[in-house]
């Protein structure tokens, strides 16, 4: 099958060398990032959770500051439509030829130009580069869900060959949902390919059910340590056994007697009714079950849950986890193309391996850095780059043409500020954006931001002040390209200040992007842990029993990224 050899072609061709280093979060479009940036044949694992043709905006609902302060943000728009750009992809991918081109032609004749078929050409490019750079021993794991899952696999069955498809996942996201006309939808869908039969595979195990636990660890020692019956006779096994008399039973036994007189005198030999030796095989010892395709142990995220961060498609750690520790090794390379809120870079980073995260919006790029720096400490932003924001003003400003609401994302995430307003457009009452931060016990104090990417006027400090006092805020910020005028600084400068436990911090604030790259931040009471704008994620502590055996290997270095 032609596009199945490892250098899939025509789709990349015009890109120039490309390059791998360490560990990378890149802003943009995973297309593009994955030509430019990412070498064939140098990672080791993929996962990617697209966004759905669902035909939903996807918003984001902070909502743990009430309902007030809840901001809603246009993360990305899930859908997709038939429109000259998906016309496009699809004839480029046509263009290509292979069996990818075939199986998208098929679907254009089976499903006509539908909203569908947008979604499947966009996948289609981003399938084969997601193929052509994963080593040959690489795995990739798909989540979707029913509704594309099936024209999914046939995709990937283009892709990768209908030999290298493994397993196709189900995992039950929710417990229940009502649906009217049929059966409650709980499941997604992960479908795992493999490079190439010599794919690394590392068993795995998940816990077992109540009613396993129940119908085969029948027994509880003196303890309350429940056990399961287990045989100490060999016959049937085809490697033989060792024979001699037992407490007055004569058999063929699995273990030397040496080995009987330890598991005696451990307490580890109960015996049945007939005074028959049987071995006692606890569930406390045991590794679980080898993880099998249908996955009900791996909890939904709840707003209790510690991890959860409030993006509205986070997935949850142990699931990423599950897939690594399958799939990959220590040291390892994992991928993910559609990263959002960093799941499965974080799981990756716990779990020794390396990793590049790429997201088209400043939004989860922001996210993704806030919840690195909160598991594992400031320290972590030398361990890994940022590819693709602005690091100059002159690139600021090309962003803020290119896209204001992305420009105002990144400008606010500087400061670990986000984004307020309910869409692209709007803002939220000439507020660009807002942060949080605790003084004292559990008080919530908030600055508010107005971002201008074009001419100053000394108006905007007097709207600042109105904003402020109508809000109910302790501080204002203006960000802008141009320095303010001395007027407006004095204006600033006459507004007064917010009184903290910490000091005194002008009530109204002045900050150039300028400024704002060379690390100069807003003056705030700024202890340790006061900006609560995002839901932080848990710190990683190697010794919480809970997360022990996640993140029991976090704590050993990232190899330099050497992907040759
Ligand atoms: C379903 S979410 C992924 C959620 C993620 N698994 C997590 O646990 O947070 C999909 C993500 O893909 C991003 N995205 C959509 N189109 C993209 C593209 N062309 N390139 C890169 N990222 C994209 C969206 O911004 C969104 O964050």
């Amino acid at each position: 099958m032609g596009q199945h050899n490892r250098r899939p072609g025509g789709l990349s061709g015009c890109y120039a060398p490309r390059v791998t280093e360490g560990n990378v979060l890149y802003y943009g479009d995973n297309l593009d990032v994955l030509r430019r940036h990412v070498k064939d044949e140098s990672v080791d694992l993929v996962y990617l959770d697209p966004p759905f043709n669902s035909n939903a905006n996807y918003n984001l609902l902070f909502s743990e500051h009430g309902e007030k302060a809840a901001a809603q943000i246009e993360a990305f728009t899930d859908t997709w439509e038939w429109n000259t750009e998906s016309a496009a992809a699809f004839q480029e991918v046509v263009e290509a030829g292979g069996e990818v081109a075939k199986a998208t032609l098929a679907f254009r004749t089976l499903i006509g130009t539908s909203d569908m078929l947008a979604y499947l050409a966009m996948m289609a490019p981003r399938l084969v580069e997601l193929h052509r750079v994963l080593k040959t021993t690489g795995s990739l794991y798909l989540h979707c869900d029913a509704t594309a899952s099936h024209y999914l696999k046939l995709l990937l069955d283009a892709v990768f060959g209908p030999q290298q498809f493994r397993s196709e996942i189900i995992w039950k996201r929710t417990s229940g949902h009502s649906d009217a006309r049929g059966y409650g939808s709980v499941h997604d869908v992960l479908l795992y390919y493999v490079a190439s039969d010599a794919a690394t595979w590392n068993r795995v195990f998940q816990a077992y059910d109540s009613g396993y636990v129940e119908q085969y660890y029948r027994y509880t020692d003196e303890n309350g340590r429940r056990f399961m019956s287990g045989d100490l006779s060999a016959a049937g096994l085809s490697g033989g056994g060792y024979e001699y008399e037992w407490r007055g039973v004569t058999r063929v036994w699995r273990v030397p007697p040496a080995t009987m007189e330890k598991l005696e005198a451990e307490g580890r030999v109960f015996y049945t009714r007939n005074g028959f030796p049987r071995l006692k095989r606890y569930l406390d010892e045991s590794k679980g079950l080898p993880a099998q395709d249908v996955w009900t142990d791996v909890e939904p995220l709840r707003s209790w849950h510690a991890e959860r961060l409030g993006y509205p498609t986070q997935k949850p750690l142990a699931l990423a986890a599950r897939l690594i520790e399958a799939s990959s090794n220590a040291g390892d390379v994992v991928l993910d193309p559609f990263c959002g809120c960093g799941t499965t870079v974080d799981a990756a980073q716990a779990l020794g391996r390396r990793w590049i995260g790429i997201d088209i919006t400043h939004l989860s790029i922001g996210l993704v850095k806030h919840r690195l720096a909160d598991r594992y400490g400031l320290e972590i932003t030398r361990t890994y780059r940022t590819v693709g924001e602005p690091t100059t003003v002159d690139d600021a400003r090309v962003l803020a043409k290119e896209d204001p609401f992305q420009f105002q994302a990144w400008a606010l995430g500087l400061v670990g500020a986000r984004v307020a307003g309910s869409d692209k457009k709007g803002g939220d009452k000439g507020i660009d954006g807002r942060l949080y931060f605790h003084e004292g016990a559990a008080e919530t104090r908030q600055i508010i931001f107005s971002v201008k990417a074009g001419h100053l006027v000394p108006a905007f400090v007097r709207d600042l002040s109105g904003v402020l006092t109508r809000e109910g805020g302790e501080i204002g910020v203006l960000i802008s390209f141009e320095e303010p005028s001395a007027g407006m600084r004095a204006e600033a400068a006459d507004s007064g200040f917010h009184e903290s436990p910490w000091g005194r911090h002008p009530r109204i604030q002045l900050r150039t992007i300028r400024q704002l790259l060379d690390g100069k931040g807003i003056d705030y009471p700024h202890v340790t842990g006061a900006n609560v704008t995002h839901r932080r994620a848990a710190r990683v502590r190697p010794d919480a029993p809970e997360t022990l055996e996640m993140f029991e290997r976090a704590a050993e270095e990232p190899e330099a990224y050497d992907s040759d």
